[in-house]
């Protein structure tokens, strides 16, 4: 009897189990359907991550490592098109897609979101923020590009120019909420990619030079949008109260009057979680305004200004620390990527933050505690002879601070290295960074403690122009952390080239401003293979592998500060403006599509003759109102453009006044990126009328 029942009870067991097998089963299915549209924290941390590219730097990690070895340093000369998809409304494309559950997902021009089928490149949805009706007369500065996206949950995360983040449907586009995170009329502006993690998303914003700006970062609530958690970067005025013990710290950094001109610290970029330390590290950016002798007229630290700052991320409290320029007065912000991994140094594993910010100098620390590990000069740096490892501090080179003075300094305020990021390999130890050579020339002279920082103007308190005697020049270089040396490097004739991808195929792969899209040997530099895709290239690109084969995707779409002509080597590429289709374009081995060939680069020729009569005087006060529209921003410096809008000077519209008005007030071209600006004066728009047929005509005297 005891043992039938046994038997019964074991019978009974083993139907329980069995019918938890098929369960389990059932969930497992479930789970292996859906699971990749749940996106977790411990999928974002695996490395394998199932073939996809979850996040923006690919894992928590942002080591932009692709694990894949079937694309490799033997067969990488097979790579051809898989497919292509033409995106003729696009300007500047700078982003890196997302990849999940077979949908690769991206942004491109104004914030528009599309969902694309990573196999055969059909368009799924198509989500517009409708950025330019947003921003009319609003808000004159910003970027028409977006660095990227973030999935987490069931959701995608995007922010808009105008500051306003948004969380998605993944499946259909549909806004599931959307919150603004700054003042539409306040002079910032969002680039960045919001960082979801741990049931939060997190965005920051632009703009520390165009008013009195003080930065900040905002946690949201992932599911509903509601504000979590808010951490300034720098104090405000000591009279209102702190909002914390670190901003009291930080005060007493800080000299003068700071708070009236803002302080600055803004993080554009550079968001990393760190899995192991439950720590958010935020790279901050530079003060408002540049010329600490005036932000800061008894000088000081300025915390937390050019820093990698730790803080927890269920509160956003302070952590730790590390300040990569003290005091800073070149624009040397510290919002490049942060990049985490593990490095045997001198026999002991070391928890590592890998941090190549403007001020030329590699940093790697301990991400255990923000203690300083070793630092050294990955670029020409003339403002510091080295970093003291006592002190953790730059020893400055004596007179590099401008004070009343005029100083040759490099690297320039687009730093040595920006925000197009660097991928670490593990396999070679090896960090792929995208570096700039260039040198200014600062000078204060014109400058005194009178200085008011105003929304929508050029806060520098400081002037500096190109320093014409030094020749502008990029290049990708190999660096090894742990010893803190360049292992290899490829030069370029531009400054302006793209964010890296290493892969477990011993490669590096990385497009250039001229239009090429690499393919380096890892560990030698040695170019393996190359693709002319006909127009500059500023996105990095990314990998994924469905079915067992893998692709590499990259968006061709020239953007960023070389398009818009922020100096004179973007607009010496001739990706003049409508002339190149912008593109997605996805490869694999053995790819036989044919993506048709774009124009040679060209340069438009100014209209002259027209009959147009300038007035000088209204030319001259042109150039000041087509600065202060931050016209310059898109058609380029001077009206010089470089791709991100049309040359004006070479355009009839300027000799309508009617036609002109319309587009530039009413916003006629607002669905092609062309802002309205309906506040905008008559005299505004006359003046500027007359300035940029005057340059149309010294352009052509040159
Ligand atoms: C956000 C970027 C951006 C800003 C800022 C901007 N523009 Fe534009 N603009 C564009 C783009 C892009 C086009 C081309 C639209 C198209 O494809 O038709 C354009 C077109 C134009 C045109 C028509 C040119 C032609 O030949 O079709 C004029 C005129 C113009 N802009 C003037 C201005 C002026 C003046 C300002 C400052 C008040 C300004 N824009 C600010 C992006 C911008």
């Amino acid at each position: 009897m005891t043992t039938h029942y046994a038997i019964r009870k074991f019978n009974f067991v083993s139907l329980i189990s069995n019918l938890v097998t098929v369960l389990q089963g059932l969930v497992f299915c479930f789970f292996s359907i859906s699971s990749f549209a749940q996106v977790s924290d411990d999928a974002i941390a695996q490395v394998d991550q199932n073939g996809q590219w979850l996040s923006y730097g690919r894992t928590h990690n942002e080591t932009r490592f692709a694990p894949f070895e079937d694309i490799n340093d033997s067969n990488v000369q097979e790579l051809g098109v898989d497919w292509f998809i033409d995106l003729p409304n696009d300007v500047g494309l700078v982003s890196t897609p997302l990849v999940i559950d077979e949908v690769l997902y991206f942004v491109g021009t104004m914030n528009i979101v599309r969902a694309v089928n990573a196999v055969s490149g059909e368009i799924l949805w198509t989500y517009n923020p409708r950025v330019a009706e947003e921003i009319a007369g609003k808000k004159k500065v910003g970027w028409v590009h977006n660095r990227g996206l973030s999935f987490y949950g069931d959701k995608i995360y995007g922010a808009t120019w105008d500051g306003r983040l948004f969380a998605l449907n993944y499946k259909t586009g549909e806004e599931a909420w959307i919150t603004r995170t700054f003042p539409i009329d306040s002079a910032l502006y969002i680039t960045g990619t919001p960082k979801a993690f741990k049931g939060k998303v997190i965005i920051g914003n632009g703009g520390t030079e165009n008013g009195p700006t003080r930065g900040f970062i905002t946690a949201y609530d992932a599911e509903t949008g509601e504000e979590a958690w808010k951490f300034y970067i720098v104090p405000g005025n000591p009279a209102d109260g702190f909002e914390n013990a670190a901003m009291e710290m930080a005060a007493e950094t800080w000299t003068g009057d700071w708070w009236t001109n803002g302080g600055g610290g803004n993080v554009w970029h550079g968001f990393t979680y760190d899995v192991e330390m439950d720590a958010l590290y935020i790279g901050t950016g530079n003060g408002a305004p540049w010329n600490a002798s005036i932000r800061s007229p008894e000088g000081g630290d300025n915390l937390f200004l050019c820093s990698v700052l730790a803080l927890d991320p269920d509160t956003g409290e302070y952590l730790w620390h590390y300040q990569t320029t003290p005091g800073e007065t070149w624009d040397y912000n510290s919002n490049m990527d942060i990049v985490l991994t593990d490095l045997e140094i001198e026999g002991e594993e070391v928890k590592a933050l890998l941090h190549a910010p403007k001020n030329g100098f590699f940093y790697v620390l301990n991400r255990e505690n923000g203690e300083l590990i070793s630092a050294e000069k990955y670029a020409e740096a003339n403002w510091a002879s080295h970093i003291d490892m006592t002190t953790g501090r730059p020893v400055e080179i004596p007179g590099a601070r401008f004070d009343n003075n005029t100083v040759k300094i490099t690297p320039g305020p687009l730093g040595a290295h920006s925000w197009h990021p660097m991928s670490y390999n593990p396999n070679t130890g090896l960090v792929y960074i995208p570096t700039i050579h260039w040198g200014v020339e600062f000078s204060d002279e014109a400058y005194d403690e009178g200085f008011t920082a105003n929304d929508f103007e050029w806060n520098l308190a400081v002037d500096w122009v190109g320093d014409l005697d030094y020749e502008i020049s990029g290049s990708l270089q190999a660096w090894d952390p742990v010893e803190q040396r360049q292992v290899w490097e490829v030069d370029y004739d531009h400054m302006y080239n793209a964010g890296t991808l290493t892969t477990a195929g011993n490669l590096v792969f990385q497009g250039t401003a001229e239009g090429n899209l690499m393919a380096y040997d890892a560990s030698n530099g040695q170019a393996l293979w190359e693709k002319d895709l006909g127009l500059g290239i500023s996105a990095p690109p990314i990998s994924y592998k469905i079915d067992g084969k893998q692709y590499l995707s990259i968006l061709v779409g020239w953007g960023g500060g070389g398009a818009a002509g922020l100096d004179r080597d973007g607009s010496t590429l001739g990706w003049e403006y409508g002339k190149h289709t912008r593109r997605l374009i996805t490869f694999s081995l053995g790819g036989d599509n044919e993506i048709p060939e774009q124009p040679a680069p060209s340069f438009p020729e100014p209209l002259v003759d027209t009959g147009f009569q300038i007035d000088s005087d209204l030319a001259t006060l042109g150039e000041l109102a087509f600065a202060n529209n931050f016209c310059g921003g898109c058609h380029g410096t001077a009206a010089v453009p470089a791709g991100m809008a049309p040359d004006l000077r070479a355009s009839p519209i300027l000799l309508d006044q009617q036609a002109f008005y319309s587009i530039v007030r009413d916003g006629a071209l607002v669905s092609r990126a062309m802002p309205a600006h309906p506040d905008i004066s008559d005299a505004d728009l006359e003046s500027i009328r007359h300035y940029i047929r005057q340059q149309a005509i010294n352009a052509q005297r040159q």
